[in-house]
């Protein structure tokens, strides 16, 4: 096999309580991506369609994990990747994630799969950093593993796989503002209280349990974030117009996707995700903001090869 074309999907890290640590896979939304190898040794980033990304493989999420993993693996050939994008950079679903995850995923796969998906998430974290200013995991590793992951420990990498419900569905919304992470993660505060950690890491725990349990009600009292949401809200134009409406509508959780300023929602069923849907876009239709609305059912798969 010389050429492969990967849907790489859009992710939500954070999932409300787990800031840095959980993130699950969507499957409606994606960037696809082309890889062929080369006779030419290197990295080489020869088309980006739809957005201003630059093609320099330094400079490019893509570019810098294929390039880890390339001079990590030495293999005697080179590749060249073509990024057809659909999520929009600084949405807050993983644009970066999706790109930087994609990339290593498919040259894995051209090479006949040297590397396990915890060794791929480490280079991807490195594409991620080059947009974030941080190592962190949380989305790449639910793109390359897919369903919900929680990332254990970043030293060294530890990546736990999560169950998703059968039922469980996801709602977007996706309001076309740019937040940049490093703008999101610089109005968070250096300190803590004592008792809003232990209202966070109980939510985290029970989170997982509902999970595990397919406990629907547990997980509507899990879905709560007493940390980030505070701070990072407020960059989000009728932030607290699209939750109360939600949740309103029957979601079983409304908080920030990843950084922002992407909003999701999760739903127990396809009928009630549509429902917070038509709930939110009912509200912010008469904003005047431009947005995308989506509904997705958990991707257990994560990237695939299309
Ligand atoms: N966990 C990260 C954040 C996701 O919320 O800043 C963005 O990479």
């Amino acid at each position: 096999m010389d050429v492969i074309k990967i849907f790489a999907p859009a992710t939500v890290a954070n999932v409300a309580c787990g800031f840095d640590v959980l993130g699950f896979c969507l499957d409606t939304v994606g960037d696809e991506m082309v890889i062929r190898k080369t006779t030419n040794k290197g990295i080489f980033i020869t088309k980006i369609e739809n957005f201003d990304l630059p093609l320099e493989t330094e400079l490019n999420v893509a570019g810098v994990s294929a390039l880890a993993m390339y001079e990590a693996l030495k293999p005697d050939c080179g590749f060249e990747i073509e990024i057809y994008k659909n999520i929009k950079p600084g949405s807050g679903i993983g644009s970066s994630a999706a790109s930087a995850a994609g990339s290593v995923f498919a040259i894995n796969k051209l090479l006949g799969n040297p590397l396990n998906t915890t060794q791929l998430t480490e280079f991807a974290i490195k594409g991620e950093a080059l947009a974030n200013g941080c190592d962190v995991a949380d989305n790449v590793a639910a793109a390359l593993f897919g369903g919900f992951t929680l990332v254990k420990s970043l030293n060294p990498l530890e990546i736990l796989q999560i169950p998703t419900p059968d039922n469980l569905f996801a709602t977007i919304i996706h309001p076309q503002i740019e937040i940049k992470t490093s703008e999101s993660r610089a109005v968070l505060p250096d300190h803590i209280k004592l008792k809003d950690a232990i209202t966070q890491w109980a939510n985290v725990g029970s989170l997982i349990h509902s999970l595990h349990t397919s406990d629907y009600s547990l997980m509507q009292k899990s879905l709560h974030d007493v940390i980030v949401e505070p701070h990072r809200s407020a960059l989000i134009p009728y932030y607290d117009e699209i939750k109360t409406n939600a949740l309103d509508a029957g979601a079983l959780g409304t908080c920030i996707s990843g950084s922002g300023p992407s909003v999701f929602s999760l739903s127990k069923g396809l009928e009630t995700a549509n429902l917070v849907r038509q709930a939110i876009n009912n509200v912010y239709s008469k904003k005047g903001i431009d947005f995308d609305l989506h509904v997705s059912k958990i991707n257990s798969q994560g990237i695939k090869i299309l």
